[in-house]
């Protein structure tokens, strides 16, 4: 999808629709003033009469009205103007959309930016409208028969501004939102993808194919052998009961000179977690393809920050393995040695995702990085607590978690930070060895955070939890691409900080 911004919404750009807020009560908008104008107010004779609510989302199709600015009015319910903020004009857009889909208009003109929402400047209503209209086209890569590929008719998008002096805002906020949409198909395309396709050799042709893509990344796959010479005990006891071999993935992208620390992020990339030999319940067992989700949430964050050129240094990191059930499979009471040189005793193999991690993040500490964020659907715990709406966030680094904290706010893509310390490491007391991997049910998210701290000391380190906020399941099963808007905006403020 194409997006730019236009200045003066006066201009009659010829558009096929014209996107127009209105509040309640009659309350026209500043666009939606200015364009009655020119329709002998019809706008307001509509609300007066009481064919147009304008509650938050509404919205009306208006045809081929004499004068109009476009061949297509598509009215936008806002609601109540004391009440039009962050969250009010996001489902604005997402109403916008949906709505716009419906209609054969293959370009749009969306004059919602030009109303004030209290939170949002001008660079944030752009980038909305960019990142919303992108995920609305995403299409999950299914393999329906007969194949039919049906492409969006949407395909030009423009946001008029009231401000002239924030064209650069505007621009760059679509530019933004745009990346951030690609960054997100890319997360969810890997995540939908059933796990015969997406096995670890997949991701990591993935990945090489962004390197492909974009000459600012380059990528290095690390085999079987060569996880065993880095003696990465704990990732290859998970990856040991299956055929499909695992993989290191290694993406570095450089945007800063070369001498600047990079940003890591590391994503858990189990393609399918059967539990292993500790087999898990049948039910909602498919879901456990998403287990990868933090993998393609990475590589999202990634791209987006290839497209947008960052002026930052990157580094991501993926333990991509599959966790089954065989005869050479790791058993309960195994005992490995990690990359760190910690010991593991191995108590249920399906905590397997801080396994992989631990390597991962020692991994991680060649690259002397300013920061380590890993990204993992990681306890079911996490969802208990949190929920399916806000992701978990443990940190031992109080600025890195302020940080991350904001960064979900502003990208509405919100993280709660969770505590994590020696008290939860008392949980995971091993007599045979430096450490269990699982310290019961109580406090699962902590505890498992709390063990990856342990490979973290000395690293300005963070981790999400999006067991909870990865995918969504039921009816709407699919991936959400989060928490790629929470990475993006994260980054987006480390590269302006320099
Ligand atoms: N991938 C799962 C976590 C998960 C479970 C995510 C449900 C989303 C929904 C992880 O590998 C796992 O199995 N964790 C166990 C840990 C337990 C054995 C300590 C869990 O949460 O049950
Ligand atoms: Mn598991
Ligand atoms: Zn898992």
């Amino acid at each position: 999808m194409q997006f730019n911004a236009i200045v003066d919404p006066k201009a009659r750009t010829i558009s096929q629709c014209a996107v127009i807020g209105i509040y309640e009560n009659g309350d026209l908008g500043s666009a939606a003033q200015q364009v009655d104008s020119h329709i002998n107010g019809r706008l307001a004779a509509l609300c007066a009469n009481g064919d147009f609510a304008a509650k938050l989302g509404d919205t009306l199709l208006l045809l081929e009205i004499p004068g109009a600015v476009a061949e297509r009015m598509l009215l936008v319910g806002l609601g109540s103007r004391a009440a039009f903020g962050r969250k009010q004009y996001r489902k604005a857009v997402q109403s916008a959309a949906t709505a716009l889909a419906k209609t054969g208009a293959a370009e749009a003109t969306v004059y919602l930016p030009l109303e004030a929402a209290a939170d949002l400047d001008v660079h944030y209503r752009c980038r909305i409208v960019a990142e919303l209209f992108c995920s609305h086209a995403y299409k999950i890569p299914d393999m329906k028969t007969p194949a039919k590929p049906k492409p969006p008719r949407l395909t030009r998008v423009q946001t008029a501004l009231a401000d002239a002096r924030a064209p650069k805002s505007a621009t760059l906020g679509l530019q933004a939102g745009n990346a951030l949409g690609n960054g997100m198909s890319l997360a969810r395309d890997l995540a939908n993808l059933p796990p015969n396709v997406c096995t670890p050799r997949y991701l990591a042709s993935r990945a090489q194919h962004l390197a492909k893509e974009w000459p600012s990344i380059s990528t290095k796959i690390h085999d079987e052998d060569a996880i065993k010479a880095l003696k990465m005990g704990a990732f290859l006891a998970v990856t040991q009961g299956s055929e499909e071999p695992p993989r290191l993935i290694v993406c570095e992208y450089h945007g800063a000179r070369k001498a600047s620390a990079p940003i890591c992020l590391i994503g858990k990339g189990i393609t399918f977690d059967s539990g292993g030999i500790s087999l898990k319940d049948p039910s909602g067992m498919d879901e456990m393809k998403f287990d990868m989700s933090g993998a393609a949430a990475v590589l999202g964050a990634l791209r987006t920050a290839a497209e947008l050129e960052l002026p930052i240094n990157l580094v991501v990191i993926i333990a991509a393995c599959e966790n089954l059930p065989s005869g050479r499979a790791v058993k309960p009471s195994d005992i490995v040695t990690t990359m760190s040189g910690q010991t593991v005793e191995i108590l249920n193999t399906d905590a397997e995702g801080r396994l992989i991690l631990c390597d991962a993040l020692t991994y991680s500490r060649r690259f002397k990085p300013a920061a380590v964020v890993d990204v993992a659907t990681l306890t079911g715990a996490c969802v208990v607590a949190l929920g399916n709406q806000i992701s978990g966030l443990m940190s031992n680094d109080d600025a890195l978690a302020h940080e991350l904290e904001s960064a979900g706010q502003r990208a509405d893509d919100r993280a709660w930070r969770m505590p994590i310390g020696e008290e939860y490491v008392d949980q995971l007391k091993s007599n045979f060895a430096d450490i269990a991997n699982v310290g019961g049910r109580e406090g699962g998210a902590c505890t498992a955070a709390s063990f990856l701290s342990k490979f973290a000391k000395d690293l300005h380190w963070a981790h999400l939890d999006v067991a909870g906020t990865a995918w969504l399941g039921g009816a709407q099963k699919g991936s959400t691409g989060r928490p790629v808007p929470l990475l993006v905006d994260f980054l987006i403020h480390r590269a302006r900080r320099k």
